[in-house]
């Protein structure tokens, strides 16, 4: 017999993101409610009050400046009440000495984490994962990372992974391992020598037939 291990499916990559009003600190938000152009990132996490979930949305708040500088607003989610939100950002405020600007939205009725495909009913039956998902101006799906309850994600990864989607969109490019800023970057194998040398000024370099690294300034 089968049986599903999720409530509905992840969102593919690529795919419109599935729409939603909820309300949060902040009032309602919708994915539409950050500026024109803004990028959103998707936090869900299990539980209020619980720490790592402290932990995680610590990092995420010390971390403010460094998402508003890519234009990436982040929303913060969780199955909890409105009621536990408030009290809970007191407590992350106080531990880490910092102040959470972004929403955290109370989907009590789990109609975001049903469309998301966020509760995963071996991991939990009522609490959602660890899901980063980012999501373009376009309003498109780009990246669903996904951890256990039990493990804390690293904002500095989200971070990485935030610019290299900016580089690859911008310059066409693809990023390798272990890129960051500033790293040389990978040509697409489809595009023809020639166009490579038009679009990319400071030319490249052949690793093999099908692996042309490159450096954008
Ligand atoms: C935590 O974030 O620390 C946590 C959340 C759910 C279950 C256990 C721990």
């Amino acid at each position: 017999m089968f049986t599903s291990s999720q409530s509905s499916a992840l969102p593919g990559l690529g795919s419109a993101a599935p729409e939603f009003t909820c309300e949060s600190t902040h009032g309602d938000v919708t994915l539409r409610s950050g500026p024109p152009g803004s990028w959103t990132l998707l936090l869900s996490h299990p539980a209020d009050h619980t720490p790592v979930c402290t932990t995680e949305l610590g990092s995420a708040a010390r971390l403010h400046d460094e998402f508003a500088a890519r234009n990436v607003g982040i929303l913060a989610l969780s199955v909890d009440s409105l009621m536990d939100h408030v009290k809970w950002q007191t407590d992350i405020e106080e531990i880490y000495d910092t102040r959470v600007t972004f929403p955290i939205l109370s989907d009590v009725d789990r109609r975001i984490a049903t469309r998301f495909g966020l509760i995963h009913r071996f991991e939990s039956q009522d609490m959602m994962v660890r899901a980063a998902i980012i999501i373009d101006p376009e309003f498109r799906i780009r990246l669903v990372q996904v951890y256990p309850i039990s493990v804390g994600r690293s904002f500095e990864e989200l971070l990485r992974v935030i610019d290299a989607l900016q580089m690859a969109d911008k310059h066409g490019i693809v990023t390798p391992a272990d890129w960051y800023p500033g790293d040389k970057v990978v040509i697409r194998p489809e595009m023809p020598d020639a166009e490579a040398e038009k679009r990319y000024p400071n030319g490249f370099t052949r690793v093999r037939d099908y692996f042309r690294t490159t450096k954008i300034d």
